[in-house]
């Protein structure tokens, strides 16, 4: 083994490794839902007794068939007041106002200070270690809580559940409900097992091919904002990410169903709307129908009362020119706005992690979006600190970074996850170091954004209110391209699209004021 630049092992045997990294179930395996028990899919049960639901115990659960047609009351959940917490990203906030919208149908009730709830839940993330402790340590300080009040219920939700539900279940026996990723429509039922008297933790984890919400309307954070989840599952498989594992593969709703609920949520009062994908260019593809992006952004667009659709998360790989044709064409309602994740500026990383590109492919994306329509704006995921991350590699980032100059970034430390394949490479980039890394990317990100936002300083921005800003008596909004705006105005403006004149610009937001 040879050491490279900076004391980080670096080997071609380590590159080789990761080509012959066993026991990863195939996506034909994931597709049919017979993933062959491996570590990868530890925590992704397959309980013997049913393959439906079973609880640690071996009990066993069958789904209620009325239920699941939406045709039981629910009377033990009425009035009962839930205090519903989301970790992680976007695809989480659509599935806990999902679950909190199914809840509301039944007549539970909302609180935001948790010791008024009858009903915990932890939507819960899996993609990095950090997020994972955070729900540790919060299950670990409810338990006195149970002990004095038994009748008071705790519900795991999503990646977690779904990735380390036995575990959960056995370390925390006083949770009520621990529930997987593709069970989550059955959250109510489920729920009414167990105030039915259910042996508790009550189990539910699936790998039933989809989630279907049926005509539920989420109960959202925002009146004019929503998320709506398009496919979920990802059929990639980088090798830093447990999502493959913890969501299944990739299966796509039909163009009729998200037309049908983006309705739904128009006449609900929402404006616009983040459609959601973990790849979201393949979307369709499984539908093996000529499904795809820009179809679903075509089939969007007429629908009245809808002012704004944005979409995440694109894939270098697969971003294709049919969908910069289609923003370009449909630019009145779809945002000038894409969400890549690069995750690394060098070939050889992007080649360890399996991201399927190279830089050059990276930029001729960015080249062609930009050829089409010059007003699109990129932002970036990043992760510093992989295996095997010299100086070398890293400076890539940084320059792939001041040549896209993207208007925003996430910037992550290399976290290893249990299952996936690169946990078998080492995780051989020092803590501080990846600090260090962190911090450089991060700034250059802040110099950058500021600059561009220095730049429209002067111009007209079209804006969706939002509503009243944090801090004090301003609206806040979004421009087309996504960025932060406060500037003054009545909060009946909230939901409507107004031009706002840009005064003062920082990296993270703009400063206006509005105009005619
Ligand atoms: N460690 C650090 N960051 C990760 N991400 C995904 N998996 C990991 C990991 N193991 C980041 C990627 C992805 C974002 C959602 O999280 O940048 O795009
Ligand atoms: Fe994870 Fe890669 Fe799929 Fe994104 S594309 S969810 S990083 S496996």
């Amino acid at each position: 083994m040879e050491l490279g630049a900076g004391g980080v092992l670096c080997s071609s045997m380590l590159e080789d490794a990761l080509n012959k990294i066993e026991g990863v179930p195939s996506l034909a395996q994931l597709a049919q839902g017979i993933v062959a028990p491996s570590e990868h899919d530890r925590g992704i049960e397959a309980p013997d007794k049913n393959p439906d639901l079973c609880g640690p115990d071996g009990n066993v659960y069958t789904p209620d068939p009325l239920a699941q047609m939406g045709k039981r009351t629910h009377p033990l959940i009425a009035g009962t007041k839930v205090h519903l917490i989301t970790f992680g990203c976007q695809m989480n906030k659509y599935d806990s106002e999902m679950v909190a919208g199914l809840l509301n149908e039944k007549g539970a009730g909302f609180v935001d200070d948790p010791a008024q709830a009858d009903l915990l839940i932890m939507n819960t993330c899996s993609v990095r270690g950090h997020a994972e402790d955070r729900v540790y340590n919060r299950l670990h300080v409810l338990k006195e809580r149970k002990k004095q009040q038994p009748e008071f219920m705790i519900a795991v939700m999503g990646c977690m559940a779904q990735k380390e539900g036995e575990h959960i279940a056995k370390k925390f026996p006083f949770v009520d409900l621990v529930i997987g990723t593709r069970m989550l429509d059955e959250f109510p039922q489920l729920m009414e097992r167990v105030r039915e008297g259910a042996r508790t933790p009550l189990v539910a984890i699936d790998v039933k091919p989809d989630v279907k919400f049926g005509e539920t309307v989420a109960r959202r954070e925002s009146k004019h904002l929503a998320y709506l989840t398009v496919t979920r599952g990802c059929n990639k498989r980088c090798t830093y990410c447990v999502v493959p594992y913890t969501r299944g593969p990739e299966v796509s709703r039909s163009i009729d169903d998200v037309v049908n609920e983006a309705k739904r949520l128009v006449d609900d009062g929402v404006s616009e709307i983040m459609l959601l994908g973990q790849t979201i260019d393949t979307y369709g593809y499984d539908l093996n129908n000529d499904t795809n992006l820009w179809k679903l952004l075509n089939a969007l667009h007429p629908i009245g009362g809808l002012k704004r659709i944005r979409f995440i998360t694109s894939h270098p790989e697969e971003c294709r020119e049919e969908l910069f044709a289609t923003m370009a064409d449909l630019s009145d309602k779809v945002m000038p706005f894409i969400h890549m994740p690069p995750q690394s500026g060098s070939d050889r990383m992007l080649r360890r992690m399996k991201r399927g590109y190279k830089r050059a492919r990276y930029l001729e994306v960015v080249e062609a979006a930009r050829k089409r329509n010059a007003e699109i704006e990129f932002c970036g995921d990043w992760i510093v600190g992989f295996s095997g991350e010299t100086d070398e590699d890293f400076k890539e980032s940084l320059s792939l970074m001041e040549e896209v100059r993207f208007q925003n970034s996430y910037v992550f430390k290399y976290s290893v996850r249990e299952g996936t394949p690169a946990q078998k490479l080492p995780d051989d980039v020092p803590e501080e170091l990846k600090k260090e890394r962190h911090a450089r990317l991060s700034e250059l990100q802040e110099k950058i954004s500021a600059e561009k936002n220095r730049a429209r300083i002067g111009g007209i921005e079209e804006v969706m209110v939002e509503g009243p800003s944090k801090h004090g008596d301003r609206l806040t909004g979004r421009t087309r391209s996504h960025r932060l705006i406060h500037f003054a105005g009545p909060v009946s403006l909230q939901g409507q699209i107004v031009r706002v004149k840009a005064t003062a610009a920082t990296a993270l937001s703009l400063q206006g004021e509005m105009t005619e």
